[in-house]
């Protein structure tokens, strides 16, 4: 019996949800659509009151989130994706900003308990497991600790290993829907993408193990590593920038000291695929975010490089990566578990890349951050900082050291505003050489 759920409709599903609940719902290409429909549909009968849902991001539409569901749902979501963005920026949805590593924790610890969480999962297998597929996250974290779980079965859900593979005991509810999952493709890289991916991929050594952050800079970098040797893979994301690599035998984990051989991550999006790379793969292990990004686990691989983007970095190193201003544009994500990871490991390096100016021609190195703006990576946790110019180390410099670093790879349309603010700050002492 308990191979063959008895499957309800997600409208029968969803009455689970009462009004004050709080619900998780499954990130990104997992986002469980046919439920959101329904609970939203509830939401217009009114029919519930004050239900907190909360979620890292979600790929699709997110109604929820907006004016419409005022007083009935209130988001409160642990990255702000770009379909929540204008609504979060408004006010009507909310963000908790927390370490892509400690989400797992919130809900682990009580902070964020769900009554209800809904997911999808592929269809279960010969000895009554399912599959997390694209997202595990925080999402196991609400499943082991939820009330109720929905799971709605998905042929289309990769049968993914590691922590994606839980026991049908763990699901509550069951419904069923075979939409495809939903997939993005980066647009081709420009050529300033390209000239920050060749900067940062000269970095990279062999039998380096990679964490590759969000936005079209990792995937430009990875474009650049088709002549490199023994490479791994260790992060919180991936897309299909990878599946070249591994054909080519280049990502082969032969170097890595911990889960020697797999590929490592806690979510993933991209095109069908990479959804189809994961599917039965012996050699992916998708995790609890409590490990992959677990500063201490991230240090155990040896020459760890994490590539992460930026909004804005002043001269001295702070990093703001979650906000334009005091607009929030996405989140802190887990750049600070693996800048720091990268940096405690052995011969790790850890990259910021950047474009040297936005595509409105703004610098990108400001001389202090814009007002509002919230540092996500301290001074003294940044080292390696790379833009289309070039590529400085920070780490062991000082503030006028650090300034001119930063000058130096800026865009030379800016170095002289740069410069004379470094000037006005540190006194007639500092003298940038460019
Ligand atoms: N001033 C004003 N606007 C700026 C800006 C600046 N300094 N920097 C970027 N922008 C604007 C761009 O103009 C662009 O606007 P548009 O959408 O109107 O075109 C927008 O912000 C996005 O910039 P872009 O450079 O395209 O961002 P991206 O997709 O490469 O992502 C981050 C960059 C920093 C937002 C992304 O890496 C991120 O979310 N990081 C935080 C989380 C993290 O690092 N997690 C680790 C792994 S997941």
């Amino acid at each position: 019996m308990k191979f063959n759920p008895t499957i309800v409709s997600a409208e029968e599903a969803v009455k689970v949800v009462k009004t004050n609940d709080r619900v998780h719902l499954h990130s990104v290409a997992c986002a469980p659509q046919k439920l959101i429909q329904a609970l939203c549909e509830r939401g217009r009968r009114k029919e519930l009151k004050n239900v907190r849902l909360q979620h890292l991001h979600t790929e699709g539409p997110a109604p929820y989130a907006g004016a419409e569901f005022e007083g009935v749902f209130q988001l409160e979501s642990f990255f702000v994706g770009h379909n929540v963005r204008k609504d979060t920026q408004a006010g009507y949805a909310d963000y908790i900003p927390i370490f892509l590593s400690e989400t797992q924790r919130l809900i682990r610890e009580g902070y964020c308990r769900p009554n209800v969480v809904m997911v999808q999962v592929c269809p279960p297998d010969k000895h009554g497991y399912v599959s997390l597929g694209t997202s595990v996250d925080c999402t196991l974290a609400a499943v082991e600790t939820a009330d109720t779980v929905i799971g709605v079965i998905n042929k289309n859900i990769p049968r993914a290993f590691g922590d994606a593979m839980i026991p049908m005991s763990m699901i509550d509810i069951w419904c069923e829907d075979d939409t495809p999952l939903l997939t993005s493709t980066p647009a081709p890289a420009s050529e300033i993408e390209i000239a920050i991916g060749k900067n940062a991929a000269a970095l990279i050594e062999d039998g380096a193990t990679l964490q590759m952050g969000i936005g079209a800079i990792p995937n430009a970098v990875l474009c650049q590593l088709g002549n490199h040797k023994n490479l791994g893979v260790h992060t919180e994301m991936f897309a299909d920038g990878i599946l070249p690599l591994v054909e080519k035998g280049v990502v082969n984990g032969a170097a890595k000291k911990i889960d020697k051989g797999k590929i490592v991550s806690t979510f993933l999006m991209g095109s069908k695929e990479v959804y189809d790379f994961i599917d039965d793969n012996p050699g992916v292990l998708m995790m609890d975010v409590g490990y992959t990004n677990s500063e201490f686990i991230i240090a155990k691989n040896p020459r760890v490089t994490a590539i992460n983007s930026a909004i804005q970095i002043d001269i001295t190193g702070q990093v703001c990566a979650d906000s334009i201003g005091t607009k929030f544009f996405s989140g802190v994500g887990g750049q600070v578990d693996f800048i720091r990871g990268a940096s405690l490991s052995e011969g790790g390096k850890a990259i910021i890349a950047m474009p040297s100016v936005t595509n409105k021609g703004i610098s990108k190195i400001a001389p202090v951050l814009d007002l509002g703006a919230g540092v996500v990576t301290t001074r003294n946790h940044i080292h390696w900082v790379v833009t289309e110019h070039g590529a400085v180390n920070l780490y062991g410099k000082t503030l006028q050291e650090r300034a001119m670093l930063m000058i130096s790879i800026a865009h030379p349309d800016h170095q002289e505003t740069l410069d004379k603010a470094a000037f006005e700050r540190f006194g007639p002492h500092f003298h940038f050489v460019g």
